[in-house]
């Protein structure tokens, strides 16, 4: 792939975009120049046609220490405003459109926390540890910890971890299989399928149902639609046209 200074990136299967954090003496801290090649790095997966799934992971130790508390440090509150410190972090939950996954091992706390909460599925391996210790740092998360992570276990858990601060871990084993499944499918269908789901988050019920309908609709003007209903009908396996 790319050469990067603080990442590595390769298509471990394919259609599957790999993306390693590392910065090992630092444990995978996210300093500035890190995000600068991750959005980097997830741009061009994202714009490429044949890259169906982009997975995010770290080395055994750790996925993320969080954000780099050096760098921080000496920032002060005008700086932090006037330059929106983190707000290009959020490049990856509000623009990139294929579906990604955390393959987490290790740490993964505070801004590793949340990186892995951006992405749409957490795999875990039996030694990731979760936590938003930003409170022992005399500060609250501020990379969407305290919005994803009560979406994702509820606001008396989530209130909990973020204000004792303490480690939690992973449940499910590291699985890499589905990310290939998921680039085995149509690449509109997947995107769509992203789409909605996260349309629930934000719409009322209504609403979500209609959005749906309408992408739903939409499908049938794409080739995957004729594809896969052929093929099933034909009793083969569907050639997706990756348009
Ligand atoms: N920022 C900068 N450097 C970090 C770092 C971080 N978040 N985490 C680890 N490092 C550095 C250490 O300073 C150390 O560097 P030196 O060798 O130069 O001293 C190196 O990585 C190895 O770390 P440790 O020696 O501490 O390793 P350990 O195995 O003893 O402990 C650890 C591991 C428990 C993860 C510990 O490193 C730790 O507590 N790290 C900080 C975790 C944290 O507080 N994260 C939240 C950051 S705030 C945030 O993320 C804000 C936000 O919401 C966006």
């Amino acid at each position: 792939g790319a050469s990067y200074e603080h990442i590595l990136t390769s298509s471990a299967k394919p259609g599957v975009g790999l993306i390693t954090l590392n910065r090992p003496k630092a444990l995978n801290a996210l300093c500035s120049p890190l995000f600068t090649e991750l959005n980097d790095a997830l741009s061009k997966y994202d714009a490429d046609k044949d890259i169906g799934a982009i997975v995010i992971t770290g080395s055994e130790k750790a996925f993320a220490a969080g954000a780099d508390i050096k760098e921080m440090a000496p920032l002060t509150f005008s700086s932090a405003y006037t330059n929106n410190f983190i707000a290009p972090w959020s490049h990856l939950a509000n623009n990139i459109r294929t579906p990604t996954i955390a393959a987490v091992s290790g740490y993964a706390l505070g801004g590793g926390c949340e990186l892995a909460l951006m992405c749409d599925i957490i795999y875990c391996s039996s030694t990731a540890t979760f936590g938003q210790p930003e409170i022992k740092l005399g500060v609250i998360p501020g990379a969407g910890g305290s919005q994803r992570l009560t979406n994702a276990v509820g606001k008396s858990k989530a209130m909990e971890l973020i204000l004792t601060g303490k480690n939690f871990s992973g449940k499910e084993a590291g699985e890499w299989g589905v990310a290939a499944e998921i680039a085995g499918y149509s690449r509109v269908a997947t995107v769509a399928a992203k789409e909605v789901v996260n349309k629930s988050q934000e719409l009322s019920l209504r609403e979500g149902v209609e959005y749906e309908r309408r992408l739903f609709h939409g499908l049938f003007g794409s080739q995957d639609q004729k594809i896969g209903m052929t093929a099933f009908a034909e009793k083969k396996k569907p050639e997706w046209s990756h348009e």
